[in-house]
């Protein structure tokens, strides 16, 4: 069983997926459980519940999850008022048509099968987005997507969850909700997921190009490196200043990687009983484990 999933964040949501994995439950239950942990949790700002706003001082969310047996896939983009868009993209997987849905469309879906519509702006969401109305000099946008990968007894499954980009437009979109850029997952070769900005992850068709990568022969940790590399370089080349973007991914072995074209990238791994924290440092090249602090 190998579990790996982005930022600091996704700590204890993988402690939850791994054992969830013992209980013997499925791969979707466990990769479900770890992004809802992340959803539901009033201080992650970039996800669910409490996610940042767009400019209009709406939260809309997006989410996605792939099954690798089959390659379908589920997915919710620019979705109010569900706290766990996870878990919807859940119920779209396997059907034959009605994959992928966006805005009311999501929401009546949403709304028909049982989901409560709740308010997801917060107090310290909302106050930021008011500084933000006032001080439009701060050009930061925040983007910690938790996207994760699972291969566990033969099966791999990817799925992410985001509140997209602060402060972008209504009805904007990023990667995460898209199979090819912000997830993909094919249980005869391994899974990848991308979080960052999606405007450049799209350019590079990120997560796909690693599995890709991951089919000719390459290791997760060579082809996450080479696909967030070769994208970097490519924006350079065609005069872009490449934003952040970063990787994670695992091929059917349980083998991992991790990459980013930031100075440190921290992502979150469990092969087995211990939960380990590490930094991805130079395109994947250097794995440094770290303490986290939300050991708890
Ligand atoms: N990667 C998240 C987004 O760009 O919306």
């Amino acid at each position: 069983m190998t579990i790996i999933s982005t930022w600091e964040i996704s700590f204890q949501g993988v402690k939850i997926a791994r054992d969830i994995l013992k209980e013997g439950k499925s791969v979707e239950d466990a990769i479900c459980g770890l992004i809802n942990d992340i959803e539901l949790n009033p201080d992650f700002h970039n996800v669910g519940y409490s996610g940042w706003p767009n400019e209009e001082g709406d939260v809309e969310l997006d989410a996605a999850i792939m099954d690798g047996d089959t390659l379908s896939f589920g997915a919710v983009a620019s979705m109010r008022n569900i706290k766990t868009p996870v878990s919807v993209a859940r119920l779209l997987v396997g059907r034959p048509y009605d994959n992928f849905i966006v805005g009311d469309g999501a929401l009546q879906f949403a709304l028909e099968n049982g989901f409560k519509s709740e308010e997801l702006l917060t107090e310290p969401a909302k106050a930021r987005w008011l500084q933000k109305i006032h001080d439009m000099t701060d050009l930061d946008k925040g983007h910690d997507t938790v996207g994760s990968v699972i291969a566990s007894g033969g099966r791999v499954v990817a799925a992410t969850s985001t509140s997209g980009l602060f402060m972008k437009r209504k009805g904007r979109v990023g990667d995460s909700p898209l199979v090819g850029p912000g997830l993909y997952a094919d249980s005869e070769i391994g899974g990848a997921t991308a979080t960052g900005v999606g405007e450049d992850i799209m350019k590079g068709t990120l997560s796909f190009q690693i599995v890709n990568l991951m089919k000719s022969g390459m290791s997760p940790s060579e082809a996450a490196g080479k696909a967030v590399k070769d994208l970097h370089e490519n924006l350079i080349r065609k005069n872009q200043k490449p934003r952040d973007f970063s990787v994670v991914c695992v091929n059917k072995e349980g083998e991992w990687g991790a990459a980013s074209n930031r100075d440190e990238f921290p992502f979150v791994v469990c092969t087995g009983d211990e939960v380990e924290y590490y930094v991805s440092k130079d395109f994947g090249k250097v794995y440094e484990k770290r303490k986290n602090q939300y050991d708890i």
